[in-house]
């Protein structure tokens, strides 16, 4: 009888496998180069996953072994790692692969499905809703929020008198999360009532008084978990909720819950605020948010001039019975991280790279100093934008360290590429890091060359050999805003320091995450800039 039991799981198995690899789907995944897999656990023992600097690894081997194209089986289900331009171009202006890939099933305890996450229909009105907050008429009342936040910035490195050495990722990623959470109400919920600075000194040396450095740290230390767990499922798609579920103590979901309150808590705080603030000011500011201010009205409120914050458009757009209370949340949660975490790590590699440049990094300087010199000394949106040197370094930077490195997507109807049919079903990623790095298309890829972006070296490159926000439909609704913010604030830190290396990039190591992250700290050393030499 045992006999007979064990004959009908192998022969059943055997059935299965033959039916995964052999229908049409299995016949096409065979024909794109990969290695080779095992019987139900596909390529799943081929790869050290072990850690998030060895993910990283395997997702830079994935885009490059196989090049142009890589399929691996992830147990039944194959994944296309695609990396010429041509089939890059093809992956993302389909409209088969309008929809985000399972990976991003992770992140919908967090997220939920807002724009990031979503899919069809809902996608296309959030999108459609969203958009308009992106325009640039907007954008130049995001910016005094930028600029104020910049000039903090500024102030709160001067305190630490001639010298400074800043633990680059939480002092770059505060400031942007202030940016974009909008700070009159950051400022209330972290009950920071003025920073004054110069007043006291933590141990870092950090010249900080009533900031709550520690609530900001609670919240980017959730997002890192959160991240830790999404790069520790990926590659064990057979891990499913469900299972997670009947074992409710073990460390994941504990993590995972704790993680998760703190990040939702922060953002009902966030939208808590922006509502009471409206209803205090009679819902004024949230008339038609595309209207160029007539009065220079100026709002009371703590003390500050009225600022925009991209919650308001959503919160309008609730007004208008176009968004519900539910959905606020989820856009809350999506731009609060996507908003800020991608600018901190593109703020990070870039002082990296500019102090470990020196030539860059006077050029910059020169360019900003000139543009003050012409303007008064004002550093307002119009002079951002003619700063086309600093420009050109911060593409460069997202060139070499695209902070959202990987992308994937699901292809929802069989999808030509140049080099392979991807059936319908499958998931295709595309990795920027190496795409971006790819001999083939940049002449000396490690080199740091800001003038590649002249248009006289890029007119002929392809143009999808440099996608740091990718493209397509699904491309980065915040790219525009996320350079004039770099450029701001990163203005402001030239003309007012010199900058010196003290991790070196050669000397770190890149993890799998959410964003291009090092695995370790990293420290840089701001100089004050002594005005009358
Ligand atoms: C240097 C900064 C930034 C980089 C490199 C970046 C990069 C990207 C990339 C590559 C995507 C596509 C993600 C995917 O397909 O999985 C994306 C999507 C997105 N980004 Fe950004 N981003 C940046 C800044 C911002 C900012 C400042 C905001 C908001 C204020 C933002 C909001 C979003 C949103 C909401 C999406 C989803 C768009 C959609 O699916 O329709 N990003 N970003």
């Amino acid at each position: 009888m045992l006999m007979h039991l064990l004959l009908f799981i192998a022969l059943a198995l055997t059935v299965f496998h033959f039916y995964i690899r052999y229908r049409r789907i299995g016949r096409l995944a065979s024909a794109i180069p990969g290695p080779s897999p095992y019987p139900f656990i596909g390529n799943m023992l081929s790869f050290d996953i072990s850690s998030p600097v060895s993910m990283w690894l395997v997702l830079r081997q994935l885009s490059n072994q196989y090049y142009p194209i890589t399929r691996v089986w992830m147990t039944t289900e194959a994944l296309y790692s695609v990396r010429h331009p041509d089939d890059v171009e093809i992956a993302l202006t389909s409209r088969k692969t309008i929809d985000k890939g399972w990976v991003y099933k992770y992140l919908h305890p967090w997220l939920r499905t807002g724009l990031l996450t979503s899919s069809g229909e809902k996608w296309r009105h959030r999108r459609k809703i969203l958009t308009p907050a992106f325009h640039f008429n907007i954008l130049r009342k995001y910016m005094d929020i930028t600029q104020e936040q910049g000039e903090k910035l500024i102030k709160f490195l001067q305190c630490d008198g001639k010298e400074s050495v800043q633990s680059l990722i939480p002092f770059c990623s505060k400031f942007t999360l202030n940016i974009i959470c909008g700070n009159p109400f950051v400022i209330k919920i972290f009950n920071i009532q003025q920073i004054k600075f110069c007043k006291s000194k933590s141990a870092m040396g950090v010249a900080l008084d009533s900031l709550d450095t520690k609530t900001i740290e609670k919240y980017k230390q959730a997002i890192y978990k959160i991240g830790e767990i999404t790069v520790y499922r990926m590659p064990r798609p057979y891990i499913h909720d469900w299972m997670l579920k009947l074992v409710p103590f073990l460390p994941i979901n504990r993590h995972r819950k704790q993680a998760l309150s703190i990040l939702h808590e922060f953002t009902a705080k966030v939208l808590k605020e922006r509502k009471e603030y409206h209803d205090r000011t009679g819902n004024k500011y949230l008339q038609d948010l595309t209207e160029e201010d007539k009065d220079g009205d100026d709002d009371v409120y703590m003390g500050c001039k009225k600022r925009l914050a991209m919650l308001d458009l959503l919160l309008s757009a609730e007004k208008d019975g176009l968004i519900d209370d539910e959905g606020i949340k989820e856009e809350v949660d999506t731009f609060t991280f996507e908003g800020h975490d991608t600018t901190g790590m593109a703020m990070t590699f870039i002082l990296m790279l500019l102090a470990e440049n020196k030539n860059a990094q006077d050029k910059a300087r020169d360019e900003v100093n000139e543009m003050l010199k012409k303007n008064n000394g004002i550093l307002g949106i119009a002079e951002v934008q003619e700063l086309h040197y600093l420009e050109r370094c911060i593409k460069e930077s997202m060139r070499l360290y695209p902070p959202v490195p990987t992308i994937f997507r699901d292809v929802s109807e069989d999808l030509q590429l140049k080099h392979g049919l991807i059936p319908s079903g499958s998931c295709v990623v595309c990795h920027f890091y190496d795409l971006h790095r790819d001999p083939n298309f940049w002449d000396e890829p490690d080199k740091f060359d800001p003038d590649r972006f002249l248009l006289e070296n890029s007119s002929k490159r392809h143009p999808f050999a440099y996608i740091p926000f990718s493209a397509g439909s699904r491309n980065c609704i915040g790219q525009k805003f996320a350079l004039l913010e770099l450029k701001s604030i990163l203005g402001r830190i030239l003309q007012n320091f010199y900058l010196e290396p003290v991790t070196r990039l050669a000397d770190i190591k890149l993890i799998a995450d959410l964003v291009l992250r090092p695995s370790e700290p990293v420290h840089l050393k701001f100089v004050k800039i002594e005005k009358n030499t």
